[in-house]
């Protein structure tokens, strides 16, 4: 579809940006500009900013600005097109179409024929169950018998085919469809000549696209019958690509929104009763395991997933592998677990509204955790199920993105599988190199060490700043003042003294703890009288404070990579063979702290600024820093975790 550019330029020209995000977001009047809680993250104080006299909007907490067209296609995740569309709608601006290439015609009417087709067969279906004495006696009467209420069978649109061979097709042609299209669309089969209908004596569950359109069936069976599968779907066509749908997503993407969460089932009638149960959050994957795509379209309105499961053991064991990778998403989850014989269908049935939505508030635990406790019951006794426990759980630790969430997460496991923290982690390096090895090509065996090494040594770095309580950036001065004082002489490159590179890098940066400044310039004045000072003339010649703090730094366990060597058998360089890197991610980490600092003390200013062109510069210095900021983690390789 193309819309004409005058019309483009006119919903542009209308498009209020307070008029069009006050439909998604509680926005805030704060002297010329309005704030909101981010639509895109789950913060608890408004960095979402936007400034109507320019039109825009900026979200602080995810990074993402723009326009009002580009709020609403990030949030809605539609395309420009859809977008302009949906903004003149709301204008009452009439879309006037281009003129279109015979293709672009042919191609356009044919995805257009099949929405056509569908909708068609979903009317038919419809009026059959409620109409025709055979849907009413057979199809209605099946729902009504499983409990589902007229206003749920309305609201999903189903349907029932009689038990015909051409009931369907019959229709369609002689409403004129052709014979062509309805094969297209899946809803006839053609074999040698010979057409019929690809849905016969079943009742009907339409799937919708996010816009509501039906794009394609489930049929289920009414009697128990080996021979025939419960539910034939359509097959992949021209507007359904199964990998990229969710069951339920169009009726439940307001409340998924809303309530921040989304219920994922197997089926299409644990959407159905969940939906009678009040809890309408909740998108079915059809019996398959989740797609990226599918998990994608989930992130578009939550990053909390709790997967609900049927309570027989074999099914869940099987089932939790397919969790891993919503994990890998970076999304947060959760899951429920049904008793024994139960699925979210006949619980939801059984149990009415309330019990039910108290179940899956009380039930409800962290995906993690619970593969712990799963795996605790019985795997850690026995040794040999001990190995493949440790390593089945930190496989899914090591799919959380976030390095600080997976720390907490191999802590816990210690605890709870009473296993030493140490193994854990070496368990988990394993796999991610592993991880990184079998990245693209591209990136060489050397590249792989280089990369997996400073993060690991990071991670150490912080946990041993917040264990020592200091601020990450003092900590890392702390780390640059030790680097110095224990490899200063060590050549980086032929000529080159790492403390020469080390200090033309910490040039521009000043000290904010003063001991650290105080023994930094003692080294960078002797230096200039050709003198290098290390370890020992600070013991020697410094106050009692600097002692202190070159004792504490000189003899501080830092190699703890010695013990990994012998107790587990892998290569872990120690800390002097790496040392290039470990000064190269110090100076990249201090610079990223110290704009850290300068981002949040803007922050706090701009909190307080009522003037709107003071807030404008202020959002223009953040953002500039933000980039310098995102610049610096991605040469660290390290996704900014604040
Ligand atoms: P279920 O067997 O749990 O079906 O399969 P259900 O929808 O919950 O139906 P009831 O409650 O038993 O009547 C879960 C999903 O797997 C897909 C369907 O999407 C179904 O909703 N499935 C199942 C098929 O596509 N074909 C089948 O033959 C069976
Ligand atoms: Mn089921």
């Amino acid at each position: 579809m193309k819309i004409r550019q005058d019309i483009i330029d006119q919903v542009k020209a209308r498009v209020d940006i307070v008029e069009v995000l006050d439909d998604f977001l509680t926005l805030k009047k704060v002297g010329q500009s309005y704030r909101a809680l981010s639509p895109f993250t789950d913060e608890k104080t408004p960095s979402f900013y936007v400034s109507p006299a320019k039109g825009i909007f900026k979200d602080f907490s995810s990074g993402k600005g723009g326009d009002a067209i580009a709020f609403i296609m990030e949030l809605e995740g539609l395309s420009y097109l859809e977008t302009i569309k949906y903004l003149a709608k709301k204008y009452g601006i009439e879309i006037k179409e281009e003129e279109q290439t015979d293709e672009e015609i042919a191609r356009q009417n044919e995805r257009e024929s099949l929405y056509i087709a569908l909708s068609f067969a979903n009317e038919y279906f419809k009026d059959l169950l409620w109409n025709h004495a055979d849907g009413q006696s057979i199809g209605l009467a099946y729902f009504k018998e499983r409990g589902f209420t007229d206003q749920v069978i309305r609201e999903f649109d189903l349907g029932y085919s009689l038990n015909l061979w051409d009931g369907l097709m019959k229709a369609a042609l002689k409403k004129g469809y052709q014979k062509e299209i309805l094969e297209k669309a899946g809803l006839i089969i053609t074999n040698e000549d010979r057409s019929y209908d690809r849905f016969r004596g079943r009742v009907i569950f339409p799937i919708h696209n996010i816009t509501g359109k039906p794009i394609a069936f489930g049929a289920r069976i009414l009697v128990a019958d080996k021979k025939q599968p419960k539910y034939i779907n359509s097959p992949e066509t021209e507007i359904y690509h199964k990998s990229k749908v969710l069951y339920g997503i169009h009726q439940a993407r307001q409340a998924i929104r809303s309530a921040d969460n989304c219920y994922l089932v197997e089926g299409y009638t644990d959407v159905i009763s969940m939906h009678m149960a009040g809890v309408k959050n909740v998108v079915a994957s059809s019996g398959t395991s989740l797609t990226d795509e599918q998990i994608k379209l989930i992130s578009r309105y939550t990053k909390n997933i709790t997967v609900l499961f049927d309570g027989d053991a074999a099914g869940l064991r099987a089932s939790l592998r397919g969790v891993d990778m919503i994990l890998e998403s970076g999304m947060n989850v959760k899951v429920v677990v049904f008793p024994d014989g139960e699925d979210p269908d006949s619980y939801a049935s059984k149990s009415g509204s309330t019990r039910f939505q108290e179940y899956l508030q009380s039930q409800s635990q962290d995906f993690i955790r619970f593969k712990i406790s799963e795996f605790a019951k019985d795997g850690a006794k026995d040794p040999v199920r001990k190995a493949e426990t440790i390593r089945n759980i930190v496989e899914s630790i090591s799919k959380i993105p976030d390095p600080i969430q997976r720390t907490v997460y191999i802590q816990e496991s210690s605890k709870l599988l009473d296993i030493d923290e140490s193994i854990l982690i070496a368990e988990q390096n394993k796999i991610l190199i592993r991880k990184h090895r079998e990245r693209p090509k591209e990136k060489s065996a050397t590249k792989v060490e280089t990369e997996i090494l400073p993060e690991r040594l990071l991670h150490e770095q912080e946990e041993q700043a917040a264990f020592a309580e200091l601020d990450p950036l003092i900590w890392q001065e702390k780390e640059s003042v030790r680097i110095l004082l224990t490899y200063g002489i060590k050549e980086v490159d032929e000529n080159i003294k790492l403390s020469e590179y080390m200090l033309q890098e910490l040039e521009e940066i000043d000290f904010k703890t003063p001991v650290y400044a105080d023994i930094l310039n003692s080294i960078k004045d002797n230096l200039k009288k050709g003198l290098w000072i290390d370890a020992d003339y600070f013991l020697h010649h410094g106050s009692e404070e600097i002692k202190q703090e070159v004792i504490s730094l000189t003899t501080e366990k830092y190699d703890i990579s010695e013990n990994w060597h012998e107790m587990y058998k892998i290569h872990v360089p120690r800390e002097s063979e790496i040392i290039d890197n470990v000064i190269y991610t110090n100076i990249h980490r201090l610079k990223m702290r110290v704009i850290q600092k300068i981002i949040d003390g803007h922050m706090e200013r701009l909190k307080q600024e009522q003037d709107e062109d003071q807030q404008e510069s202020l959002l223009k210095i953040i953002s500039s820093y933000k980039k310098m900021e995102m610049e610096i983690a991605h040469v660290l390789g390290n996704v900014v975790a604040r």
